[in-house]
């Protein structure tokens, strides 16, 4: 019955997701999710939301959200901390294109922007998703190694003739990210009429966005998400800023795939999200501050711990195996993400949580390099 396309897919894998009130609770630093929650005027906006909302169609283009997005990046210079990026250009509604998580969205860059026979180049460690998406599309792949201190070899990814690129910056699982510079430099170097691709699904935590070079190359898509972030990780919420043109070829894409892909409800919330971004802007900056605090107690405790720019760390113990560290944690109640991928085989990934979920799992930690994996039970 199966149609035969389907035996050659490869599904993405996420992080575990625990049913809630099914069985054991536990401290979950395993899918960047963020541990503060969203902003007072979103949860408002989702408490007052009229019934109507669900029995009508939503906006199928999210006119009233983009205007808010737009809003919120135009004040802050684009990125929720640090400084405003000096001579931030105006981002306009016509800009941005909205979709169901950023996932969507690069399901739809894919399949409006990648096409063989020339294959798409991107590091071979990156986000997991678009090795997926180029099988979903049949694109064929250059995956070029990253360098030793698991940075872009961007120079060989400048090399051959592919039909696209495609990287998150900063990179996941490493944490690491690029200066604009670099990304300018690529993009003078790189086919005018070949897109690049660059996902800051986590730019707010501080990286640096090229959005100010929208303006000077049309060929470059900026991918972005509310669920790391703006705390919307289940509501699903992305978007995408790119020229106007480009932005009209991810209508029609959608238009040709599902005509309403953000439902009213999160298009409201999303829209009060914008609207407090003062608030989600002091929960990056505590995440940050969190991030660099545990970084710093992992190395003093012997840990390497790649440089993050992100909300999370991928950290490996020269004593123990990454799958152990993920197994012993599990069993002490604390979920971390473990790839059985060569290169960071021996990593775990630690997403940042609150102070207090950090000082259990630092706790944790220290006993599982002091006692060889035994967790005391306090930590259970
Ligand atoms: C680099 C990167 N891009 C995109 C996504 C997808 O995010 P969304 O929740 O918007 O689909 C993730 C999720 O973990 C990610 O790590």
């Amino acid at each position: 019955m199966t149609a035969s396309r389907v035996s050659g897919l490869s599904p993405y894998i996420p992080g575990e997701q625990p049913g809630k009130g099914t069985g054991k609770k536990y401290i979950k630093l395993n899918a960047n999710e963020n541990p503060w929650p969203p902003s007072p005027g979103t949860v408002e906006a989702l408490r007052t939301a009229d019934p109507e909302l669900m029995s009508l169609y939503p906006d199928p283009d999210s006119g009233r959200l983009r205007e808010a997005i737009a809003g919120m990046l135009n004040r802050y210079g684009g990125v929720l901390s640090g400084e405003r990026t000096a001579g931030f250009p105006e981002i306009t509604p016509e800009m941005l294109f909205c979709g169901n998580g950023s996932d969507e969205i690069l399901s739809f860059i894919f399949y409006g922007f990648f096409e063989g026979p020339r294959p798409l180049v991107l590091p071979s460690l990156t986000y997991s998703f678009y090795p997926v998406y180029a099988g979903y599309y049949n694109i064929p792949l250059r995956r070029v190694p990253l360098r030793s201190d698991f940075t872009l070899d961007i120079e060989v990814m400048l090399n051959g003739d592919s039909c696209g690129m495609i990287f998150a910056n900063p990179n996941a699982p490493t944490g690491i990210g690029i200066s604009r510079d670099s990304i300018r430099d690529i993009l003078d170097r790189w086919p005018r009429d070949r897109a690049v691709v660059i996902d800051e699904a986590y730019v707010d935590f501080g990286g640096e966005t090229v959005l100010p070079l929208l303006g000077e190359y049309e060929n470059l898509i900026v991918v972005r998400t509310f669920s790391k972030s703006m705390a919307f990780a289940g509501m699903r919420l992305g978007y995408a800023v790119a020229s106007p043109g480009t932005i009209r070829t991810l209508v029609t894409v959608k238009n040709s795939f599902n005509h309403f892909p953000v439902d009213s409800i999160c298009q409201r919330a999303a829209a009060a999200a914008c609207g407090d971004s003062e608030y989600y802007r002091g929960t990056c900056g505590a995440i940050i501050s969190e991030r660099d605090r545990f970084s710093a107690s992992l190395r003093e405790a012997g840990w390497r711990v790649l440089p993050s720019q992100t909300n999370f760390v991928l950290a490996e113990h020269p004593r123990l195996s990454g799958a152990e560290v993920y197994r012993k944690l599990k069993e002490a109640g604390i979920l971390v993400r473990h790839f059985d991928i060569p290169g960071i085989s021996n990593f775990v990934r630690i997403s940042i949580g609150t102070g207090d979920q950090m000082k259990k799992l630092l706790g944790a930690v220290n006993n599982l390099v002091l006692n060889g994996g035994g967790i005391p039970p306090q930590y259970e």
